[in-house]
């Protein structure tokens, strides 16, 4: 079968050093600085260990093709002293993941075949997040797929140099399906990306984390109960897990060494600074780099946000660095990694001086639409609550539009996502010195504060039919699945 082979191919691949999992379990005794407390998890979670950076998987030719087979499997992690934690995880078999799955380098132009073989017992789907693809291929509620089954993504990658996610989007599941872990990168690099000298060896000098909470019961599981509360205000977590640990470490190159973030938290807004408060260059968001490199001391994303970071290592020989993360809504920071710097070697010493060039150009006297999110404190978008078989909006092929999002007075923090193709935001609360430095660019999601009003451009090239639409919503998960989603088609 199909999947024997795809194990005997990977193994004969050059994947073997991500498999090295040395330090595993062993107890971190450094300097754990800046720890705050509301951290009752890490006082017997394993800590110290080894960043894992999820192993690359460039595909394999196939026909003219790319292919890539990922099979969403049962897996189990060691978080917590004496106790397993049950997870899920993509292709645990033969990487070991303990959790997420590996990272996907798609090529702009590409075709590619991506399989997603169901071995967990429940229905789930796996949706590309950020990626620009025809409604069939998207992976949103549509495209189920049951226990023992499997289903195919197939495109032509058609965008800009960008880091994305597939996680699942199953309806009212969503939430949980991600909580146990089923989460994964996808890099896509094209001729920009390519002549830029920026850092870019994978899990050397060019870093992924995906930072995420947890809550862990008694028994060391993760724990998904939130109370309608917890519904409305966030359901947050005992400890922050960057690649699926906590606390880890890695070597890091004394140059310039690039780090890829994503908030795959459910609800939780993260702020990223380093200890020392050092400065360094933001140069992409959620689909494409920046227009122009942004200098900056720290950093906020929203749930399914994005951004790209470049950090100058070059005077630190032997020195320790911490990067540290914070919760906007629980308070709960922690170090997210430790950065040890390797002394005297310096693959990229300075940002590369040509950058690629920006051709958006705001659009004056476009159509509007108006997304009102949450009006009298309900979990809407204008004031409906997703169904699957309704179609909120109907949007033209190739059409520009201004869409504009505002959040409704009261507590509750949002943000909006639109699959199908990226936007730019034009304005935040009425103007353009509000956009934050990793909003600069492309995006998919656009975080609200309460009564935020964010004005987007947005156009989508490929067809979503009403059999499979293309979502737009709130990705605090909670929210999404208590039906803060809408359904559009483009045609
Ligand atoms: Cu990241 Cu509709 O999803
Ligand atoms: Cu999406
Ligand atoms: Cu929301």
């Amino acid at each position: 079968m199909r999947r024997r082979q795809f194990i005997k191919a990977l193994s004969t691949t050059s994947l073997g050093w991500f498999m090295d999992r040395r330090g595993a379990l062993s107890d971190f005794s450094g300097p754990v600085t800046r720890l705050t407390t509301k951290t009752k998890a890490l006082s017997s979670a394993i800590t110290g260990q080894r960043l894992f950076i999820p192993p690359l998987y460039a595909g394999e030719a196939n026909n003219g093709e790319q292919q890539y087979n990922l099979f969403l499997q049962p897996s189990e992690h060691q978080l917590i002293q004496n106790r397993v934690t049950a997870t899920w995880a993509v292709n645990t078999e033969f990487s070991q993941l303990p959790m997420l799955g590996p990272t996907l380098r798609l090529q702009r132009g590409d075709a590619v075949n991506i399989n997603y073989f169901n071995e967990l017992p429940e229905t789930t789907t796996m949706h590309g997040h950020g990626m620009a693809v025809p409604g069939p291929e998207d992976g949103g509620p549509h495209q189920r797929i049951a226990p023992g089954t499997a289903w195919s993504a197939q495109y032509v990658v058609d965008q800009s140099a960008c880091t994305n996610w597939y996680h699942p989007h199953e309806m009212g599941k969503t939430a949980e399906h991600v909580y146990h872990g089923l989460a994964g990168l996808i890099i896509v690099e094209d001729a920009d990306s390519q002549a830029l000298a920026l850092p870019s060896e994978y899990g050397f000098d060019d870093i992924p984390l995906v930072i995420q909470d947890r809550r862990f019961g008694p028994d060391g599981q993760f724990d998904y109960t939130p109370t309608n509360q917890e519904i409305r205000q966030g359901y947050f977590g005992d400890a922050i897990l960057v690649n699926g640990q906590i606390i880890p470490h890695q070597d890091v190159p004394q140059g310039l060494v690039r780090l890829r973030l994503l908030n795959a938290s459910n609800s939780e807004i993260w702020q990223f600074q380093f200890d020392d408060a050092r400065v360094f260059s933001v140069i992409a968001g959620d689909n494409g780099f920046l227009p122009k490199p942004v200098d900056a001391r720290s950093l906020t994303l929203s749930p399914a946000e994005r951004a790209e970071i470049v950090v100058n290592f070059g005077q630190d020989r032997h020195a320790r660095v911490a990067l540290l993360v914070s919760g906007l809504r629980s308070g709960l920071a922690q170090v997210g990694v430790f950065l040890d710097v390797e002394a005297g070697y310096a693959p990229i010493e300075q940002m590369p001086s040509d950058w690629p060039e920006d051709n958006f150009r705001a659009t004056p006297n476009l159509p509007v639409r108006t997304f009102d999110l949450g009006g009298q404190g309900g979990l809407r978008i204008n004031g409906q609550q997703m169904n699957l078989n309704v179609i909120n909006e109907q949007v033209p092929l190739g059409q520009r539009e201004l869409w504009r999002v505002r959040s409704s007075m009261g507590m509750m923090h949002h943000n909006f996502h639109v699959h199908g193709g990226g936007f730019h935001v034009l304005t935040r609360n009425g103007s353009k010195q509000n956009i934050r430095a990793h909003e600069r660019g492309e995006k998919d999601t656009v975080y609200l504060a309460p009564n935020d009003e964010v004005t987007l451009e947005v156009q989508f090239n490929h067809r979503a039919d009403s059999a499979s639409p293309y979502m737009y919503h709130c990705h605090f998960l909670e929210h999404e699945d208590a039906g803060m989603m809408g359904q559009f088609t483009v045609t």
